[in-house]
């Protein structure tokens, strides 16, 4: 048993800094997922005092705390007039994606519940993040899938089959998190015709999109310039470029905000009023966001936006050239591609090597999707694409051709996955086994191997 060490343990900067000598960095320009680098040193400061400034105070509580109701406030009229939205657009911070989504798919339900009886459906495209199928999991909704149509966009005939009386909400991605697509809301739009709830999950887009469309860019339509959208997410921590625990949730107006809230006051405390799914959060990030978004200011984003969008597309004349198969349009920061003849698992392998990250996607068999790679370009990555490109060429060169695990071993294979308490294993083999197998069956194992290995 480990116990609690003695107070005040003087040494435990340095025993962090241990803990985090394997760590890659994400201030390295050398990680294509999960990092938004703006590459502003000046940047970085305000943004941390800005977040060491409010980081006690809680956003539980507004009424004690004013400025944390301006900030919100504030952010959530940037982000809608950012949205096409206007004055009677209402919104929430939350601290990131899955818990806006989570809020939007509340009131959703929440509506649903004041009009009709029974079990509401979520209507979901297969490139939709896994994020609404926890919302629906957590919230109780029957998920539809909808196909995908040889672009990577939602396909708005299997979403018009979809729909029925028991639909509470449909989603489309601006752009989705696998190939960086956007749907074509205006025709699922066209499909719902208002009627039924639009969610729009710009999570990913939504502080990008409509700056590379200011820079020329030809953009799809997707935020509340189209008639029938009722919400939109939009991560503050993505391309917002704010710290981790960052997103806006919008209604197109308070009345279909209303099922998010969340208030009670049948017990003998403070009367609760929540609008998030947290409680109890540090004010930091709201605070950090704030600043950084007025640091940056348009200018500021659409430098950003340029620097990946140059990036983005060196990136794609290069797989182009060299024979990838870069997969559907990408029209925001990220970009991703398939090989017939490298194996690209192999290849993310040799790249790790060079301590760049890149992102595997095991796709699938039984659902039609690829083998791929996911990169998500940031700003940094503007200066280190020319040495990025030429790794990935080395790279490509050694990794040998793609290779497919066979499905009649797998249950003797899984059983050879020896992973201690604690330690991974290895992930080149986990993706294998996810492209060739029932979706059903990846969870289960994943589920089990997280429960009994990874985490104590
Ligand atoms: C399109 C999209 N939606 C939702 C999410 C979930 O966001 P978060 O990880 O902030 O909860 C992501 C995350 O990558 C995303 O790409």
């Amino acid at each position: 048993m480990k116990r609690l060490p003695a107070f005040g343990d003087p040494g435990v900067l340095k025993k962090l800094e241990k803990i985090a000598e394997k760590d890659l960095d994400p201030q390295s320009g050398k990680l294509f997922g999960h990092v938004y680098n703006a590459r502003l040193f000046d940047l970085l400061e305000v943004a941390r005092k800005a977040y060491l400034m409010f980081m006690d105070k809680t956003m539980l509580d507004f009424t004690i705390y004013p400025s944390i109701l301006a900030m919100e406030n504030e952010i959530v009229a940037m982000t809608a007039s950012l949205l096409g939205g206007d004055e009677n657009v209402a919104g929430n911070f939350t601290y990131g994606g899955t818990e806006s989504i989570m809020l939007a798919v509340k009131a959703a339900r929440e509506k649903f519940r004041r009009e009709k009886d029974g079990v509401p459906e979520i209507v979901l495209p297969l490139t939709a993040h896994p994020a609404f199928i926890k919302a629906a999991a957590y919230l109780g909704l029957k998920v539809v899938r909808t196909r995908i149509d040889e672009k990577f966009r939602a396909d708005p005939d299997s979403i018009a089959e979809a729909i029925n009386e028991k639909t509470a909400i449909v989603v489309c991605s601006a752009p989705n998190y696998p190939f960086g697509c956007v749907d074509d809301v205006k025709s699922v739009a066209e499909v719902t015709e208002g009627k039924v709830w639009l969610h729009v999950d710009a999570c990913m887009g939504g502080f990008i999109l409509p700056f590379l469309k200011r820079l020329g860019e030809k953009i799809t339509d997707f935020d509340f310039s189209i008639d029938g959208v009722f919400s939109i997410s939009a991560d503050l921590h993505k391309y917002g470029y704010a710290p981790r625990g960052a997103s806006v949730i919008l209604y197109r107006n308070p009345e279909l905000r209303r099922g998010h809230i969340f208030v009670n006051a049948s017990w003998p405390g403070y009367p609760m009023v929540n609008t998030a799914v947290l409680s109890t959060r540090s004010a930091g990030t709201l605070a950090a966001s704030y600043a950084v978004m007025h640091y940056l200011g348009e200018e500021g984003y659409l430098k950003l936006s340029e620097k990946v969008l140059r990036a983005r597309k060196r990136i794609e004349r290069y797989l182009n050239d060299m024979g990838f198969e870069v997969l559907g349009i990408p029209e925001a920061g990220i970009i991703s591609f398939t090989s017939s003849k490298v194996n690209v698992f192999k290849l993310a392998k040799l790249m790790a090597e060079r301590m760049w990250y890149i992102q595997v996607q095991p796709g699938s068999k039984k659902l039609g999707f690829p083998k791929s790679i996911h990169l998500t370009v940031n700003p940094y990555h503007d200066e280190v694409v020319d040495q990025f490109l030429k790794d990935l060429g080395e790279c490509s060169e050694r990794a040998g051709k793609p290779t497919e695990i066979d499905e009649s071993r797998v249950l003797e294979l899984i059983s050879s996955l020896k992973a201690e308490r604690g330690r991974l294993p290895d992930l080149e083999f986990v993706n294998e086994l996810i492209h060739v197998m029932d979706p059903d069956f990846v969870e289960e194992m994943l589920l089990n191997f997280v429960n009994d290995y990874i985490f104590r």
